[in-house]
């Protein structure tokens, strides 16, 4: 006897368990010993954790554990056709997970520690699984100047991958007061380091195929990483671009209120009049500025009802990082 159609189940089915089990409570770690260890033993275990670099929050989880990186995906919101960053403690910990020619072993050896992601070929026994680098055939490496993020990633003693610690298309977190309003109760624990010093992500440069190339401006300048080259940076087209470095969708900066760049005056309402107004720099200091950005960004976006409104920054050195960020956020949201 045939069965209906409809208690017939498709040939082939892919299933997944409906609710994969959430903590309710994020547990709160300080910076001393004793909780930078513990950290680094619940990432090592498959847990979420926070914890600040000098660039903004990341949220950790184990690069070479697909179930981690699956439930990091999950937590984030975020599209798993975006590849994740390996960070590693030191240069002795990066080289084993790619193949890095002579330009990208020089800037690993001028930048790091420091605020700089290299797109390298994935060794052929890179422990970085498929699912943190989206199925690419490249890996993102970093090794963060950040004192906290370096003993816990000394402590985990594998690769983890961090994106920023915020919910995907939010604003990235330079507080652990922002991680706690995007993340809390959906990620296991997170560390409080205190204000991010850099505040802009990092530099994401592209070693791959002979060339070299900026994919994200970000706390190293262009200028910087030019001269230890020795040559300019090769461009992209936007069309070559987009699938080598996905998570630059336009809008993935995007704050609740519209935004409108190179103002030089406010407009009624919006959210830089005279009692709302934040100054990244008072004395037009770029480092200041990007340190500032996300915050005050996010503090606006909570006041303003008609909009912010965004004074021109020179687009050098670090200030191509935040007039990156700044137009992205000004992009129509996707
Ligand atoms: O400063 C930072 O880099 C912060 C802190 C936490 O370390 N992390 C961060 O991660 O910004 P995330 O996931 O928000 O941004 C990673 C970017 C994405 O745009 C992604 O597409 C790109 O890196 N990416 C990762 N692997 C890549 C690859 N193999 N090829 C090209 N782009 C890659
Ligand atoms: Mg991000």
């Amino acid at each position: 006897m045939a069965a209906s159609p409809a208690n017939t189940p498709p040939a082939s089915t892919l299933i997944m368990n409906a609710s994969p089990a959430r903590p309710t409570t994020t547990l709160a770690l300080g910076t001393d010993r004793g909780a930078l260890e513990r950290a680094g033993r619940m990432l090592a275990d498959g847990a979420l954790v926070a914890f600040p670099t000098e660039t903004v929050y990341g949220l950790g989880a184990d690069a070479t554990s697909p179930e981690a990186i699956a439930r990091l995906y999950a937590a984030k919101g975020r599209p798993s056709f975006n590849p994740l960053i390996a960070h590693v403690p030191s240069i002795e910990a990066a080289l084993p997970l790619g193949l890095f020619s002579p330009d990208a072993r020089a800037l690993a050896e001028a930048f790091w520690p420091g605020p700089l992601t290299l797109v390298v070929p994935a060794s052929e026994a890179s422990p970085v699984c498929e699912l943190a680098r989206a199925g690419l055939p490249s890996v993102a490496i970093r090794v963060p100047d950040h004192a906290v993020a370096r003993e816990i990633l000394r402590f985990a003693a594998r690769p983890i991958a961090a994106p920023s610690a915020n919910r995907s298309g939010r604003i990235s977190p330079t507080l652990a007061d922002h991680v706690h309003a995007d993340l809390d109760g959906i990620i296991d624990a997170m560390v409080d380091g205190g204000p991010t010093p850099v505040g802009v992500e990092s530099t994401i440069v592209g070693c791959l195929d002979g060339e070299v190339t900026m994919l994200r401006p970000g706390g190293i300048s262009r200028e910087a990483i030019e001269a230890v080259l020795g040559k300019p940076l090769t461009e992209r087209s936007g069309d070559e671009q987009a699938p080598l470095a996905p998570g630059q969708l336009s809008s993935h900066y995007a704050p609740e209120n519209a935004l409108r760049l190179g103002a030089t005056r406010i407009r009624p309402g919006e959210g830089a009049t005279p009692a709302l107004s934040l100054n990244l720099s008072e004395s037009g200091d770029l480092a200041e500025a990007a340190a500032n950005l996300y915050r005050h960004l996010r503090a606006l976006d909570q006041l303003a009802t008609a909009g912010i409104a965004a004074a021109p920054i020179p687009a050098t050195g670090i200030g191509e990082a935040i007039m990156d960020r700044l137009t992205r956020a000004a992009a129509p949201k996707g």
